[in-house]
């Protein structure tokens, strides 16, 4: 078997078009539609979403195998996310796949893209080589998803944590939302705590039990403190929105970071790999290098680009079920609600 196939990988599970070539674990282009329609709405529209993946898989997938140099005819594998995510973006993205390894007469190979984020420090790319190795902890942090994850091989993982009601990233969004800043509030909220104070204002920091997590009490004390300061001042919001931030931004990090270290105080990994799209926080990776660098960590922080929704990472999470024999077909159906799971192989 190839063990380093030239791979073409398809992500179409939320609001972004992703198509990515791959030469093994070596990425040779990575391209990203993302999709605009949805702001006007302060969340994800399941319809608008699908009918923009339709237009957009088309020339995503060109423009990818155009940047890669590569022609359709010498790709070997074609990989593609089957869940979890929406049932309708999902399904472009799987039809395409299908078509595409029908037409050329190739294998498939379908990802959980929750095994995408926690293999995503597996991309290589011509200036960065990866050098992470197992076993790590994936510290997984998503709009949908808030998990501390044993990761020890491909298949082989531990959920050690996660959380009980919202994610980090839902934290972030919907508090955006209640400042009236437009969706995804995630990034919005990182650029303007740049400016802010973060100890301005008091908030909840709910630790629940062991490694699990909990964000709705903060959205909570975060919606309440705005609510009691707009009933005395109307232009609470806009004369304070940087340090409303940067509080919001600052007890997310603790909460994050405490839990890891207690993580790699009971399992005594000391490799630590972030995934998904709250990765991109710079607060979080400048709290996280500093945390390396205090407790002499291992740390990989995947580019930004990796850590929010992209099918470089559905690459080599493809990939390694590749090398595994693990094939999907044409009869392989969407999985809206796929989770990882101790007992799945990775991806499965
Ligand atoms: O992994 P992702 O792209 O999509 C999934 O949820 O699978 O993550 C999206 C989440 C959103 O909640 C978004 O607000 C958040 O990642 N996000 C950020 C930043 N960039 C994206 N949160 C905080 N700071 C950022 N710079
Ligand atoms: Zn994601």
């Amino acid at each position: 078997m190839n063990e380093n196939p030239t791979l073409l990988a398809i992500e179409s599970s939320c609001d972004d078009t992703s198509a990515a070539v791959l030469k093994g674990q070596m990425l040779l282009s990575c391209l990203l539609s993302s999709q605009r329609v949805h702001e006007e709405y302060g969340g994800v529209v399941p319809e608008l979403a699908s009918r923009a993946h339709l237009a957009s898989i088309v020339p995503t997938v060109d423009a990818a195998l155009r940047e890669a140099k590569v022609a359709r005819e010498e790709i070997e594998l074609v990989a593609f996310t089957r869940g979890p995510g929406l049932v309708g973006s999902l399904l472009v993205g799987i039809s395409f796949a299908k078509g595409f390894a029908l037409a050329h007469g190739l294998p498939l190979v379908e990802v959980n893209h929750l095994a995408g984020h926690i293999l995503a420090p597996f991309i290589s790319t011509p200036t960065r080589a990866a050098t992470v190795q197992f076993p790590y902890l994936s510290l997984l942090v998503s709009g949908g998803h808030t998990q501390i994850i044993r990761v020890e091989g491909p298949n082989s993982l531990e959920i050690l944590g996660e959380t009980i009601d919202d994610a980090a990233g839902e934290a972030f969004d919907k508090c955006a939302k209640v400042m009236g800043l437009p969706y995804p509030g995630g990034p919005h909220v990182d650029r303007l705590a740049q400016e802010g104070n973060p100890k301005a204002f008091p908030l909840a920091r709910p630790l629940p039990q062991g490694l699990n997590f909990s964000f709705s009490g903060l959205k909570t004390s975060f919606l309440y403190l705005v609510q009691r300061q707009m009933e005395g001042n109307p232009q609470f919001i806009t004369q304070h929105q940087a340090d409303l931030c940067a509080c919001l931004q600052a007890t997310i990090i603790d909460i994050l970071t405490t839990k890891l270290l207690r993580a790699i105080r009971l399992t005594g990994i000391h490799r630590v790999a972030v995934g998904g799209g709250v990765a991109a926080n710079s607060g979080l990776r400048s709290a996280l290098e500093q945390l390396a660098s205090r407790h002499n960590l291992e740390l990989h922080l995947p580019e930004r680009r990796f850590t929010t929704d992209n099918a470089a990472m559905i690459g080599i999470a493809a990939l390694f079920k590749w090398r595994q024999g693990l094939l999907a077909d044409h009869s392989t159906p969407a999985a809206p609600r796929l989770k990882v799971s101790s007992r799945d192989a990775l991806g499965n």
